[in-house]
């Protein structure tokens, strides 16, 4: 229920337009009644007793013309309309999808595969619009003329009408024998086919390891693999689909036979019209294409249904707080104080533990410790990528759980442990955390982060393309781009998690020469395992278990 309330809400916009259609689909749908009736009167024309001229045969086959033609045309309106109806949908729902998925929290990609998130925008998202554009658009119509049909039989001859009507419980039984073998097959389906695309997303990622640990071989037998279990499983679906549409029709089928049998004997008592008959037959024959139909329709909305299903599970994760909930944090001088921190990832011992720690505002401090002893994490909890358990951080005296993420964010710059860039150009990196910026400024911190030499060596420059995640870059070069863009944002507060890890000793001691400057008035957390870095800093400090044991 829930899932046709959230289609119907990203529909509501269009209502107007689906309204319009629907009104073309009755009308198409009462042409194609019309024919059987005028199919009659023909019938009656041509049954003239001997002797006598067919009346007005040649101006009723006009109409029945007419008729088709009108049919034709309202459905070209139909599915023109519908369609670009229903792409818009989808469009929408992709916009929204996409909005929603960068909303959530990073634990939520933490918890899964990224290519099974993929799947929802490359292929749940089509798969639904496929179903609304296609099958639902084919649907409507296809009940009115159904509805209609099986009406005005009951209006000729309630008796046969019945019988042709018995076709129904029998459809109903044949559709509830297969749903119960369709549905899982669907749900299982779609799930291998997101898994083949995690699969490839991945190792497309991991090329470099993949060719030099040479696990070629292993990763196609995988990805050949899993591809062979969506085959066996489609192989199920084909052979269901393949009996579902027959089979209804030979029901449809065998109904008309019996409506047959006993309307000749009608016929023969005289208690049906040779032109009755005609109509009666015509409409029973539009009532087996609908029902032939609707097997189809059936089959597919069990494959929209898990798409369907998926989306929705994805939508109801709870996003991260909007970008203005909580008060806005006035522009700050920097001093933060961590106190009684706890916390720990979802399913694993705590990383943190009571840690107590204050930084001035406007100092460079230096926080040292093992691999894994939480330092990257405290970070993480400062920016609230994730949210403490316990305990609070103050941000010149302001507790940041009150604060808009927004406003947080913007004051806090970061050169992460493992730098993210586009694929854009270096100027576009560079620039990506500062709205409308200067060139001056760019080179400025260019400059600063000892970037500019390098760039200024590479073809075009500021302009030069860099590859998926800067793969074109050295890793020491991709380092200082991170470290521009966190400069160039000038924010008070700076995080720099192993921001010279890859630099060469002569490019590290030149940025440390000039961080004096670079760096003076803002507080500075300067996470490292560098010596030479160590130099820099006002006070360090060193987490061990959780806490931060010496000061
Ligand atoms: N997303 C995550 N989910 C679960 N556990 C995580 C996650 N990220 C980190 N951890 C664990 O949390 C602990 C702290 O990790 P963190 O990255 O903060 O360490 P670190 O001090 O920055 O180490 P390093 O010096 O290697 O950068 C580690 O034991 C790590 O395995
Ligand atoms: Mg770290």
């Amino acid at each position: 229920m829930t899932d046709v309330r959230s289609l119907l809400t990203i529909a509501a916009p269009y209502r107007m337009t689906l309204a319009f259609c629907t009104v073309l689909m009755l009308c198409e749908s009462a042409a194609a009644l019309l024919v059987p009736w005028a199919g009659g009167l023909v019938t009656a024309a041509v049954l003239q007793p001997a002797g006598a001229a067919p009346a007005g045969v040649g101006a009723l086959l006009a109409g029945i013309l007419g008729l088709f033609a009108l049919q034709a045309l309202l459905k070209f309106g139909n599915t023109w309309f519908l369609g670009s109806a229903s792409d818009r949908i989808v469009a929408d729902l992709k916009t929204r999808l996409y909005d929603h998925l960068q909303a959530l929290p990073l634990s939520f990609y933490h918890q899964r595969r990224l290519g099974d998130t993929l799947a929802l925008l490359t292929s749940d998202v089509y798969v639904l619009g496929g179903y609304l554009s296609g099958t639902v658009v084919a649907l409507v119509p296809l009940i009115f003329t159904a509805g209609g049909a099986v009406l005005l039989m009951l209006r000729i001859r309630p008796q046969l009408a019945l019988a042709a009507v018995i076709l129904i419980p029998l459809f109903y039984l044949l559709m509830k024998l297969l749903d119960r073998r369709l549905r899982p097959l669907s749900a299982q389906l779609q799930e291998e086919q997101a898994s083949a695309i995690a699969i490839a997303q991945e190792n497309l990622g991991m090329l470099p390891a993949i060719k030099t640990f040479t696990r070629e071989q292993q990763e196609s037998t995988r990805f050949r693999e899993q591809i062979d279990r969506i085959l066996r499983l489609t192989a199920g679906q084909r052979g269901i689909y393949a009996a579902l549409e027959p089979a209804a029709q030979f029901i449809a089928a065998a109904a008309i036979v019996l409506v047959l049998a006993l309307a000749s004997a009608e016929l023969a008592d005289g208690k049906l019209t040779p032109a009755q008959l005609v109509s009666f037959l015509l409409y029973a024959g539009l009532l087996t294409r609908p029902v032939a139909g609707l097997a189809d329709v059936y089959g597919q909305t069990q494959h929209a249904w898990g798409a369907m299903v998926r989306l929705r599970q994805a939508m109801q994760e709870s996003p991260e707080p909007g970008r203005h909930i909580g008060v806005s944090l006035p522009a700050v001088k920097g001093e933060i104080e961590f106190r009684g921190l706890g916390f720990g990832y979802a399913g694993r011992p705590a990383v943190l533990q009571g840690l107590d720690l204050q930084v001035a505002a406007g100092e460079t401090l230096a926080i040292v410790g093992q691999n894994g002893a939480g330092k990257s994490t405290l970070a993480h909890l400062l920016l609230r990528l994730y949210e403490p358990a316990a305990g609070r951080i103050l941000i010149d005296g302001i507790d940041i759980a009150t604060v808009s993420l927004h406003s947080l964010r913007r004051q806090i710059g970061v050169v992460p442990q493992h730098v993210l860039l586009f694929n854009a150009t270096v100027r576009d990196n560079i620039a990506y955390g500062r709205p409308e910026p200067v060139q001056a400024d760019i080179e400025a911190a260019a400059r600063a982060a000892r970037a500019h030499d390098f760039i200024a060596q590479l073809p075009q420059g500021y302009n030069t393309l860099i590859g998926d995640r800067g793969v074109r870059l050295s890793g020491g070069q991709q380092q200082r781009l991170a470290l521009a863009r966190a400069l160039l944002k000038d924010p008070p507060i700076l995080i720099l998690d192993e921001a010279t890890a890859m630099f060469d000793p002569q490019g590290e001691a030149e940025f440390l020469l000039a961080c004096r400057d670079t760096l003076k008035g803002r507080t500075v957390l300067l996470i490292t395992h560098r010596p030479a870095s160590l130099a820099v800093a006002d006070r360090i400090v060193r987490m061990e278990q959780g806490r931060i044991v010496q000061g």
